[in-house]
């Protein structure tokens, strides 16, 4: 584990020379001003958060004047902003603070985390940031840098990695001033460490970064696992004709594959006979199942299980209209397919 003084050391180090001393919650700081920017300042980027807080800080001054204010009035403000529901709950704490806190913010983080809309780390943000006492942060852009500072595997929605990081924030953070090294590390981790391409050429962090030395940033934080995905099953006709060609249909502009050209496919394998006899007027010669393969999609595995038919028949004259063909593996054409298409086709003897 690193030295906590070393740490904080570097990070102050960066901080007077690179850290943003000029915001405009940073000035005339109080906690009511501290409260809303780091609401608005919830997966809201600096730059966009800005007049939008000057604005509201003119319509309400004190959280008074909010807490009197009517929902409209407030969502009319943060129209723009995104995630509505931050607006509302912070309607609502300004009411609770209004009348259970005789309008005075509460500054430890269990009083702080009761309010609406406030989560440990906002709460260890205004401790720190409002009433300069010591505090651990843990919003996105800490968890990146301290994920890869110490190289933690796993997602940090896993219970046990998200334990991790705050063990490893609450080792890290300073008694000494901890408005800055709340600042600090929010702007290290929106300015340098970023998510993709980070700057550890100009990192503070960087001569003992775990990620850094083993080149590994882009595996921190580890990302969400995936769910198990559901597993769907279809049978593809793979029909020959007496020439040896195989007959593609072209799938319908919309849906999975739209516009390629595949295999007919059945639900279920009983059902080949009567295909032909609709589609070609004849029955199958011959009928012999394929070796399975899996297709995956984002959403789900298709399962497909191959269907060899042979026609006795050639097939020239057979189809009418544009969307089917017999293709010809030895002069194939030049048409879009599938991909588990064109390893099917790929795989039959010529
Ligand atoms: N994101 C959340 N709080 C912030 C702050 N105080 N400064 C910059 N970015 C932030
Ligand atoms: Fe992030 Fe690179 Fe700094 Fe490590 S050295 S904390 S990866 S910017």
């Amino acid at each position: 584990m690193t030295d906590p003084k070393h740490f904080q050391q570097r990070v102050f180090t960066w901080f007077d020379d690179h850290g943003r001393k000029d915001l405009p919650w940073q000035q005339g700081l109080s906690p009511y001003r501290v409260w809303v920017s780091e609401i608005m300042l919830q997966q809201t980027q600096v730059k966009t958060v800005i007049p939008y807080f000057e604005t509201f800080m003119q319509v309400f001054p004190t959280v008074e004047a909010l807490a009197a204010a009517s929902e409209d009035q407030v969502l009319h403000l943060w129209t723009g902003l995104g995630y509505y529901a931050r607006a509302r709950n912070l309607l609502r704490c300004a009411q609770v603070i209004v009348d259970e806190h005789g309008g005075k913010f509460p500054d430890s983080i269990e009083a702080l985390e009761q309010l609406p809309g406030i989560g440990r780390s906002t709460a260890g943000a205004i401790r720190s940031i409002a009433f300069g006492k010591p505090a651990a942060i843990l919003d996105g852009n800490v968890k990146r840098v301290l994920a890869r500072h110490a190289a933690i595997p796993g997602w940090p929605g896993q219970t046990a990695v998200h334990r991790e990081l705050w063990e490893i924030a609450g080792a890290l953070s300073p008694k000494q001033r901890p408005a800055q090294y709340t600042q600090a590390m929010m702007d290290l981790g929106a300015t340098v460490c970023l998510r993709s391409k980070p700057l550890c050429e100009i990192c503070p962090l960087q001569t003992d970064c775990k990620a850094h030395l083993q080149g590994t940033q882009a595996d921190y934080p580890g990302r969400k696992p995936r769910k198990t995905l559901p597993v769907r099953t279809t049978t593809m006709l793979i029909i020959s004709n007496a020439s040896s060609e195989i007959f593609l249909a072209k799938r319908p502009p919309t849906g999975i594959w739209g516009g390629l050209w595949s295999f007919p496919e059945l639900d279920q394998a009983n059902q080949a006979t009567d295909f032909c006899l609709d589609t070609f007027g004849a029955q199958p010669a011959r009928i012999e199942p394929g070796s399975a393969l899996r297709h995956t999609f984002s959403h789900y595995h298709l399962d497909i299980q191959p269907l060899y038919l042979k026609l006795d028949q050639t097939g020239g004259n057979i189809m009418d209209g544009d969307g089917q063909l017999w293709y010809n593996l030895s002069s194939p054409e030049r048409i879009g397919m599938a991909a588990p298409v064109s390893k099917l086709l790929k795989s039959i003897d010529k």
